[in-house]
């Protein structure tokens, strides 16, 4: 039986090419996304891929959605925590808001489908979690001290359950990615994006199927020995 994977924000951007990409290894993938009901039906027409719409940030939510999947699908022994968002600003600018709206969807996610997905594959000795961290969280940006403190929490947890799973055959690994052609990066200032593009030693943005790359490598069954480990894959942008 194939097995069953699940991606957070799994239907755009870089979880899209996660999605595909795994699907592309065989496994049963499932996508997750929060709210472009237009793009998840595009993409699950397109692909083949069931998509399952719910709030990564709401716990309850989650565990209905694990319940839910399970059921219908099995068992979620691969998951991929990607689902992210941006509230940039400076401090100064940064109400409490923006501060939590990253934190609960960006970290607070982990917490919720790590909590809810743990324990069965604990049961069936066999786990791949690929937490997606960021170059932001490695390294800080200006005006981004929700995102970097979230995405650097992303690193620590890792770390953290990375020692939990590794005698029940789960590896935990993050990958922190640079900048990506997508959406979210397309978003920032033209101006700021060029300046942040010319220090990037490849001299180009990353694709998503540079990050989904990384996320089938650290799923395969044979990737066992890796765990606790953080993948950059940034063009040479921050060498950690
Ligand atoms: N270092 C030092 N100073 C900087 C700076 C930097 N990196 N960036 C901007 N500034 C300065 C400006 O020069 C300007 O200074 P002056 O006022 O003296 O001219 C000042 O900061 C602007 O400050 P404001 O409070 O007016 O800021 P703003 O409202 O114009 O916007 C910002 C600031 C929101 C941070 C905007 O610059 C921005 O969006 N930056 C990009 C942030 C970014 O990289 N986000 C990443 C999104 S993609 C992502 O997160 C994916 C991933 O994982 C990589």
């Amino acid at each position: 039986m194939a097995r069953v994977a699940l991606v957070t924000g799994g239907t755009r951007g870089i979880g899209a090419a996660i999605s595909r990409a795994l699907k592309a290894q065989g496994r049963t993938v499932v996508a997750n996304y929060g709210g472009n009901d237009t793009a998840a039906q595009a993409f699950a027409a397109e692909t083949g891929i069931k998509v399952y719409k719910f709030d990564v940030s709401d716990f309850a939510a989650c565990q209905e959605a694990v319940k839910h999947i399970t059921a219908e699908i099995g068992p979620i022994e691969i998951l991929v925590n990607n689902a992210g968002i941006t509230r940039d600003g400076t401090l100064a600018k940064m109400d409490r808001t923006m501060w939590d709206a990253v934190l609960d969807t960006n970290l607070g996610s982990c917490y919720n489908l790590c909590k809810l997905t743990f324990d069965g594959m604990r049961a069936q000795k066999f786990g791949r979690i690929v937490n997606i961290g960021s170059i932001n969280g490695q390294a800080g940006q200006y005006g981004q001290v929700n995102y970097a403190a979230a995405k650097s929490g992303i690193h620590g947890f890792t770390k953290a359950l990375a020692q939990e799973g590794a005698r029940f055959g789960i590896t935990v690994n993050a990958i922190a990615p640079g900048y990506v052609d997508t959406d979210m990066v397309r978003a920032v200032p033209g101006d700021v994006l060029q300046k942040i593009i010319a220090r990037i030693p490849a001299g180009r943005l990353g694709k998503a199927e540079d990050i989904a790359r990384g996320v089938a490598f650290l799923t395969a069954d044979d990737a066992d020995f890796v765990t606790g480990s953080t993948l950059s894959i940034n063009g040479g942008q921050h060498m950690y």
